[in-house]
């Protein structure tokens, strides 16, 4: 496995792979990586017969008052979890090397879907992510890219832009890895106290039991309700509790697939998650 720090460096590493027609499959990541993470490379390995995965916590989609500087970084650990997967490339850039000294002039904002769910509560958010995920593209070129439903609605901003764009990339979306309680997991799951940690799980119950209300035949209003009430009374300030068609179009009623959303604050943790909810039982 090799690590590169520059552009350059990272297409003298895939020169071979490009001329030898190789599949070259991409995991971007922020670092920090668990077994969510790891499933995305994993996948990739299936598909592809070289993978690269950046590590790059990218500024430019944290808001005022984030966790940008916090953000953990942890590129040796990250490196051994790396090679035990089988990632052939890291590509670890700084700052300077993919924002450069001059100012950036272009922007890239992703109507409609990134409007609502985490877009209101953190603007610019999407504009930040759709600029590193398409630079990146650019970067690594890759003929497949694979991304977490854990972030639901990046991923629907993704697909969107490569569709919108004409992109040459398939896009491929992977299951939520979840902690054996539940929690799903995240690198910012380190920032709980062991007390929020225990408390955490509280979110992923609440969908559960959503689902067994829904299919029991209780008002999605009323579930929705009730998720609230539950994460409030463990004490978690909710963001927003909502259901919404897979393409994220309204729903109102449980009357075909949906998918329910929660973001909430545990502590200054702002955690979210998602459960996919079939109309049949
Ligand atoms: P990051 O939060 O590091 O996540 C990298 C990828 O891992 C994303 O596609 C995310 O959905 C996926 N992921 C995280 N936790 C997961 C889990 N529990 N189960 C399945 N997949 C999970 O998302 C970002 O970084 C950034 O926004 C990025 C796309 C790299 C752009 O900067």
């Amino acid at each position: 496995m090799k690590t590169e720090t520059t552009i350059q460096g990272l297409s003298a590493s895939l020169q071979s792979a490009r001329a030898a027609r190789k599949t070259i499959g991409f995991v971007p990541t922020m670092g920090n990586l668990h077994q969510g993470h790891l499933n995305l490379v994993r996948e990739a390995k299936k598909l592809c017969d070289v993978v690269v995965v950046s590590i790059f916590v990218n500024p430019i989609q944290f808001g005022e008052g984030e966790d940008f500087e916090s953000y953990p970084r942890t590129l040796e650990q990250d490196s051994h979890l790396l090679a035990d997967v089988g990632c052939d490339i890291i590509f670890a850039p700084t700052v300077d090397q993919m924002y450069g000294k001059q100012p950036r002039l272009t922007n890239i904002s992703v109507g409609g879907i990134t409007q609502d769910l985490c877009g209101q509560s953190r603007p610019g958010h999407f504009d930040g992510v759709a600029v590193v995920v398409t630079k990146l593209f650019n970067i690594v070129q890759p003929h497949f890219a694979f991304f977490g439903q854990k972030d639901y609605q990046q991923l629907a901003v993704i697909r969107q832009l490569v569709k919108d764009l004409n992109m040459p990339i398939e896009i491929i979306g992977v299951p939520i890895a979840r902690d054996t309680d539940g929690l799903a997991l995240s690198s910012r799951n380190g920032y709980l106290t062991q007390e929020q940690r225990q408390t955490a799980p509280v979110i992923f119950q609440s969908l559960k039991q959503a689902e067994k209300d829904l299919h029991a035949g209780v008002a999605l209003s009323e579930v929705l309700q009730n998720i609230k009430a539950q994460l409030s009374d463990a004490g978690l300030v909710v963001d927003y509790v909502e259901a919404r068609q897979p393409d994220l179009q309204p729903i109102n009623v449980f009357d075909h697939d949906l998918v329910l959303f929660i973001a909430a604050k545990l502590g200054n943790t702002r955690l979210i998650d998602n459960l996919q909810i079939q109309l049949k039982t």
